[in-house]
C-alpha cells in the first residue's frame, strides 16, 4: 500500500509544505493582537516558551510516529492500538469542520482585492463590510438567504484546492507551496518596507513590543500563548501526521520539526511589524492612541486594515490587494493542507481512487460551506471556529499527548527522531510531552470552559450557541464514529493495532 502513496520531492519541499500549512490566517490576523494585548513584547516569552515546551516537542513526535507508520492520521493512532482509530477520524472530522470556514474566509479575501483596487469599501468600512457585503443577518438563527458575490469566490476557492490536490503530494501541494510561500512573503515584505516608512510607525511598533513584563504574572497571558501556538502550529488535528506521514526514508526529523516551529514564529512577528507600523500610521493621523485602533481577526482584516488603507498618502489600491492578498496565499497554503488530512484518511482506509475521494470531499466540503456564504455567516464562522478551538482541538490534543507519550515508549520514539537527526533532542522532550504539555493543555480546557460557562461567548445568545456550537461538536462526534465503524480494506485492517517499534535506532 505504502508504493501508492505520494511522497515530498526533496526534504526542503516538506518543509515549505508544512510551514506553508503553519503559516496561516492566524498568523496575519490574530498573533500581532493577540501578542500587543497580552504583554506586548514582554509576550514573546511565554510564546516563545510555549513553542519550545509544546509546539516543537509536539511537531517532533508527529513528525517521527507519522514517518515510521507513513499512514494518515486514523491510520498512525489506529496502527498503535486499534482503538485509538477513533481518535484519529476525531481529529479528521475537526479538519472538516475547519476547511468548510476556512475556505469560505478565502473567498471573502478574494472579493476584497477585488474591492481594495477599486476603492469599493468607500470610507465607513464598517458598514461595508456588516451590510453591503455581509448583508448580515440580526440574529445567528436568521439564515437569509445565499450571497451570489461570496458564492462565487468560494466556489474558485474548492476548485484552486480541488487542482492543487489532484496533482498529488509533489506535483500538487509542494509545486503550489513553492509558488505560494514566496509569493506570501515578498508581499508581506512589501508591506513592511512601506509600514516602516509611515509616520507614526515607531508608535505603532513601540506598543506591538513595548514589554510589560508585569502580564507575565497572569495565567491568561501564558494561556494565550500555548492557545496561539496550538492553532498556528497546525498540531493535533491531523495535519502534521498527514505531512509527515509523505516524509521518504531518509530525513532529518529534529531539524523539520525546528525549522517549521521557528519558521512559522519568524513570520507572525513580521507579520506584527507589518501590521502595528499601518496601525501606528493611522492612529497618529487620526491623533488617537494606537491601542484604540488595534483589533485582532475578523474586525481588523476586513474593517480596521481597510480603514488604514484608506488613510495612507498615495499607493492605496496596491497595499490594499497586497494585505488582502497575503491572506489568501497564507489561507491556501493552510487550506490545502487541511484538505489533505481528509483525502488521506480515506485513501488510506479504503485504498479506492484518490481522485474520486477528493472529488467526493470537495463536493460535499462544498455544500457545507454554503452555511458560511449566507446572511448568518459570520456568526456561523465566529461560533464554529470558537467550538472547534476551544473545545475540539483542545480535547483532541490532550487525548493524543496522553496517549503517544505514555502508551509508547517515549524514550524509543526520542532515539528514532534523534537517529534521524543531525542534532539531537534531549530528555527534556519527554518531560515536556509527558507532564508538562498535558497539565497546560488541562488547565487551557478548564479555564477556557469555565470562561465560556460563566460569561459566555461574546453576546450570543445560549440557543444560538448551543444550536450552532453544540451541533458541530455533535456532527464531529458522530462523523469520527461513523467512519471509525466503516469497513476499510483488508489490508488496512490487519495492520490496524499491531503495535508500532520504534526502538530499533
Ligand atoms: N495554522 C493555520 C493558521 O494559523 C491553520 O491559520
Amino acid at each position: 500500500m505504502n508504493e501508492k502513496r505520494g511522497q515530498w520531492g526533496s526534504r526542503m519541499g516538506f518543509v515549505i509544505a508544512a510551514i506553508g500549512s503553519a503559516i496561516g490566517l492566524g498568523n496575519i490576523w490574530r498573533f500581532p493582537y493577540v501578542a500587543a494585548s497580552n504583554g506586548g513584547g514582554a509576550f514573546l516569552i511565554p510564546y516563545l516558551f510555549a513553542l519550545l515546551t509544546a509546539g516543537i516537542p509536539i511537531l517532533i513526535l508527529e513528525f517521527a510516529v507519522a514517518h515510521k507508520i507513513k499512514r494518515s492520521t486514523p491510520g498512525v493512532f489506529g496502527r498503535i492500538s486499534k482503538k485509538m482509530e477513533l481518535l484519529g477520524w476525531f481529529q479528521t472530522a475537526i479538519s472538516f469542520g475547519i476547511v468548510i470556514y476556512y475556505t469560505a474566509i478565502i473567498g471573502w479575501t478574494i472579493n476584497y482585492v477585488l474591492y481594495a483596487f477599486k476603492g469599493q469599501w468607500g470610507q465607513d468600512t464598517e458598514s461595508f463590510f456588516f451590510n453591503d457585503f455581509l448583508n448580515i443577518s440580526d440574529h445567528p438563527l436568521n439564515i437569509g438567504g445565499i450571497n451570489t458575490k461570496m458564492l462565487v469566490a468560494l466556489a474558485l476557492v474548492w476548485l484552486v484546492n480541488y487542482i492543487v490536490l489532484m496533482g498529488g503530494i509533489k506535483a500538487g501541494i509542494e509545486k503550489a507551496n513553492k509558488i505560494f510561500m514566496p509569493l506570501l512573503v515578498i508581499c508581506l515584505l512589501v508591506i513592511t518596507a512601506r509600514g516602516l516608512t509611515l509616520d507614526g510607525a515607531a508608535q505603532g511598533l513601540d506598543y506591538f513590543f513595548k514589554p510589560e513584563f508585569t502580564k507575565l504574572k497572569d495565567p491568561t497571558v501564558w494561556i494565550a500563548a500555548y492557545g496561539q501556538i496550538f492553532y498556528s502550529l497546525s498540531i493535533c488535528f491531523g495535519i502534521m501526521i498527514t505531512y509527515a506521514s509523505y516524509l521518504p526514508e531518509k530525513t532529518d526529523l529534529v531539524n523539520n520539526a525546528f525549522l517549521t516551529g521557528l519558521g512559522n514564529c519568524s513570520f507572525s512577528i513580521l507579520s506584527g511589524i507589518a501590521v502595528f507600523s499601518v496601525l501606528g500610521y493611522m492612529a497618529t493621523s487620526q491623533g488617537i492612541p494606537v491601542s484604540e485602533v488595534s483589533t485582532g481577526g475578523i474586525g481588523l482584516a476586513f474593517v480596521v486594515f481597510p480603514t488604514a488603507i484608506n488613510a495612507l498618502p498615495n499607493m492605496n489600491a496596491l497595499m490594499g490587494a497586497l494585505f488582502f492578498s497575503c491572506l489568501i496565499f497564507a489561507g491556501f497554503s493552510s487550506s490545502m493542507s487541511i484538505l489533505e488530512v481528509i483525502v488521506s484518511g480515506f485513501a488510506d482506509k479504503f485504498e479506492s481512487s484518490r481522485k474520486k475521494i477528493l472529488t467526493i470531499t470537495c463536493l460535499v466540503g462544498f455544500i457545507f460551506s454554503f452555511l458560511f456564504v449566507t446572511d448568518a455567516g459570520l456568526y456561523f464562522l465566529d461560533i464554529i471556529d470558537h467550538f472547534i478551538n476551544i473545545y475540539a482541538i483542545a480535547i483532541a490534543g490532550l487525548i493524543e499527548i496522553i496517549f503517544l507519550s505514555w502508551y509508547l515508549n517515549l524514550e524509543d520514539v526520542r532515539q528514532y527522531a534523534n537517529g534521524m537527526s543531525d542534532f539531537s533532542v534531549g530528555k527534556w522532550w519527554n518531560l515536556s510531552l509527558k507532564y508538562l504539555t498535558p497539565i497546560v493543555l488541562s488547565i487551557m480546557f478548564v479555564f477556557n470552559t469555565v470562561i465560556d460557562l460563566t460569561q459566555g461567548y461574546e453576546d450570543y445568545d445560549l440557543k444560538s450557541l448551543l444550536a450552532i456550537g453544540g451541533s458541530t461538536m455533535a456532527f464531529i462526534l458522530v462523523m469520527a464514529f461513523v467512519l471509525n465503524h466503516f469497513k476499510g480494506q483488508p489490508t488496512y485492517h490487519s495492520s490496524i493495532g499491531k503495535g508500532v517499534d520504534l526502538s530499533e535506532y
